[in-house]
């Protein structure tokens, strides 16, 4: 008996230890049939599970629900699951966002789960997008799919979000997150519908996932640390960005960015720093590694701009963008180009670039003639190995 009672004893506290509740939406009045308001259903899971002493799991099952803006706020007791089979449905009127939709905020441990998916909705409100019309007016921020500000800790793993009514997902003042197999959809002509937009974050690492969207893919902003984008495939959209920087006081550094293994297909943009002329602030943008990458049908493969200016307005005699731009590797980029200039490097008059190293290139012109490349204010570009076109050297 003396024998057992210690290894008993250990079982009871394992399954203690990994004994997680079980929170199914349904049983708090959600109904899947898209109409009926399952709102309070999915905040009450959410409010219960994130105080619960122990692991708890949200189960969304088979359906299509119909969900107002929600809170997903912590800090939560233990770790949450969500793991979402059933559908999503954003509500369509505009009035009740304050801004966003679904929002998590303040967690650390969350992991969230597909094969579900969540539907912004977003057509309406995409007819009342004025942001392209007028860039000077700050555009009036339509509510995003998902929203994740101070969470760390998490990984978001086959789910799909689809017509969001403005950014898809933001990931802000986060970190150790992983996106893994996602998918992001929303019509090539949806206005600001970002993929995911990352800014304040760091150890983010976005893989395996396919995005679609009118807007940039994947969209970096400031002070965004150690970011790993991996086997991601991207358009229609405007393609992977960092920026636009330099055009906001207390702004801070972007550094250390991985983009490996991604393909683009039918975009405007491939790979893209965009910094903006006569800034308040000096940054910089360093340690950033494009490798392996397949460029089909893209308008403007690579791209620094330094004289961000997408109204197209901007008076010539502005002050040289101040943001330094320094350690940028392109290595092994390939495809096709459907401008002639398939390499764009325009960087600033007062902060050259430096360190820029291209290193097996080839980008063909879809159209009649050779593929060009222009450098500008480039200091010294290494160039390794075959690089067309050739003209940075
Ligand atoms: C993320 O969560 C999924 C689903 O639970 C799991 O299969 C995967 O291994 C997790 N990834 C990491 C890096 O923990
Ligand atoms: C960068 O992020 C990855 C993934 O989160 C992490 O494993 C790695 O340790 C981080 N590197 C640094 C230098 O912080
Ligand atoms: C590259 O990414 C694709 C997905 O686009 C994936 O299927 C493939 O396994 C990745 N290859 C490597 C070497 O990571």
């Amino acid at each position: 008996m003396a024998s057992i009672l210690p290894i008993a004893c250990f079982f009871f506290f394992f399954i203690l230890a990994t004994s997680s509740i079980a929170i199914n939406i349904r049983d708090y009045g959600a109904v899947p049939d898209g109409s009926k308001d399952s709102t309070k259903a999915l905040q009450n899971a959410w409010n219960i599970a994130c105080a619960a002493d122990s692991n708890a799991m949200i189960e969304i099952p088979m359906g299509r629900y119909l969900i107002g803006p929600v809170l997903f706020k912590g800090p939560c007791k233990s770790p949450v699951t969500i793991h979402m089979i059933g559908m999503l449905i954003a509500k369509k009127d505009l009035a009740l966002y304050k801004p966003n939709w679904i929002e998590f905020q303040y967690i650390s441990g969350l992991t969230l789960y597909g094969p579900g998916k969540v539907d912004g909705q977003g057509a309406d409100a995409w007819t009342k997008n004025k942001c392209r019309q007028n860039h000077k007016s700050f555009c009036r921020p339509f509510p995003m799919n998902m929203v994740f500000s101070f969470v760390s800790n998490a990984n978001i793993s086959r789910i799909s979000s689809i017509n969001s009514k403005y950014f898809h997902m933001l990931v802000f003042g986060s970190s150790n997150i992983i996106f893994d197999s996602i998918t992001i959809t929303a019509p090539g002509n949806s206005p600001n519908t970002d993929g995911i937009h990352i800014a304040v974050s760091q150890n983010i690492i976005i893989q395996n996932s396919v995005i679609g969207t009118g807007d940039d893919c994947v969209s970096i902003g400031d002070k965004t640390h150690n970011l790993t984008i991996l086997g991601v495939r991207c358009g229609p959209g405007h393609g992977i960005s960092i920026g636009s920087l330099g055009r906001n006081l207390n702004e801070e550094d972007v550094v250390g960015l991985t983009i490996r293994n991604c393909s683009f297909r039918d975009t405007q943009n491939g790979v893209r720093i965009k910094t903006w002329q006569d800034g308040p602030n000096k940054l910089h943008v360093r340690d950033l590694l494009f490798e392996d990458i397949r460029m089909e049908n893209v308008e403007n493969p690579i791209v620094i701009d330094q004289k961000y200016c997408p109204s197209r307005t901007c008076p010539d005699n502005l002050r040289p963008s101040r943001v330094k731009i320094r350690n940028v590797k392109f290595n092994n980029i390939v495809g096709t180009s459907t401008s002639q200039m398939a390499i764009n490097l325009v960087c600033s008059a007062s902060n050259p670039c430096e360190g820029v190293e291209l290193n097996h290139i080839d980008l063909k012109f879809n159209g009649v003639g050779e593929a060009k490349a222009t450098c500008v204010n480039v200091k010294a570009p290494k160039v390794i190995g075959i690089v067309k076109p050739a003209n940075c050297a």
